[in-house]
């Protein structure tokens, strides 16, 4: 799909799907400004990566595994919202990582931040616009699993949406993927299994669980992590659940991992800051950074 519909394109395509003028200006508007974007880019980087990553909170670091070709701040991307928040620096990083392009996003979109759903997951359409066919995405989350330890690194095998907006809610545009996308398997298999075995072989202990997307931005109550617990959530965290719905209705081959950084459920006193969340990121990025960089030159 790269650059998107092609243009000159739009109006076949809405004859095609018999649209009505008003859906034809929503189809429209998203497809042109994805391929404003892409344009964009594509101007400052010719090049297609081939994966697509998103850091999350404390865990930019990452970008140092990054042989850096490009970096575009994204307030000079045409139609990317601007990140607020402490600990996200809020760039698309181009480069390559044991000689495969990819793209990162250091610094991502958050639903709490005021963005619509859309706009939290615009930036995973542009990747597979600019022709990522795999996208892998960390987190700081929330413990909830007893077994669970802060700095545990957890491989996300299935989520649960709670009261997050579905990015997809709206006219469907066919051109990006389709009306009522499957969500059996958004996590592949495959690539759980290669990350399993690379963390196998680097000695390091790994978790697996069901992320449980919220909202926030307040941390949970005790009785909203318990909640959390009983209805089947390993972690609990502010973001992913979104873009990773965009990736599976794009057909991206998803790859997601949290780093616990707190634990709700303890019974001793337990306040959360997200200044403990972000240090936990620090200090366990570079075993989250050593497992993605391995799995990306398995790609
Ligand atoms: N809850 C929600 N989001 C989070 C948490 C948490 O405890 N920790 C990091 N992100």
């Amino acid at each position: 799909m790269e650059g998107g519909v092609r243009g000159g394109a739009i109006p076949y395509i809405c004859t095609l799907y018999k649209s009505t003028a008003v859906e034809y200006v929503f189809m429209s508007n998203i497809i042109q400004q994805l391929q404003e974007t892409t344009r964009y880019i594509k101007n400052i980087y010719p090049y297609s990566p081939r994966i697509g990553i998103v850091l999350g909170s404390g865990l930019g670091n990452f970008a140092r595994e990054l042989a850096i070709e490009k970096e575009i701040p994204y307030s000079e991307i045409p139609h990317f919202p601007v990140s607020t928040v402490e600990g996200h620096p809020g760039k698309l990083l181009f480069g390559e990582i044991s000689g495969k392009k990819v793209v990162a996003m250091a610094g991502r979109f958050h639903f709490y931040e005021g963005y619509d759903a859309g706009q939290v997951a615009y930036p995973i359409r542009i990747m597979k616009f600019l022709g990522i066919e795999f996208l892998l995405i960390s987190n700081a989350a929330g413990g909830v699993n007893p077994d669970f330890r802060v700095g545990d690194l957890m491989i996300i095998t299935d989520h649960i949406s709670f009261a997050t907006v579905n990015p997809l809610v709206g006219k469907n545009v066919s051109e990006l993927g389709p009306r009522f996308p499957d969500m059996s398997h958004p996590y592949r298999k495959d690539l759980i299994q290669k990350a399993k075995a690379i963390a196998n072989t680097m000695n390091f202990p790994l978790k697996e669980g069901v992320y449980f997307g919220v909202t926030g931005p307040t941390f949970e109550t005790r009785a909203e992590y318990k909640m959390i617990r009983k209805l089947g959530g390993d972690a609990v965290g502010m973001s992913t659940v979104q873009e990773v719905i965009i990736a599976v209705h794009m057909e991206l081959a998803v790859f997601a991992m949290s780093v616990i950084t707190d634990i709700g459920i303890r019974e001793e006193e337990n306040t959360i800051t997200h200044q403990e969340v972000l240090q936990a990121a620090i200090d366990a990025e570079p075993r989250l950074s050593a497992i993605f960089k391995k799995l990306i030159e398995e790609l």
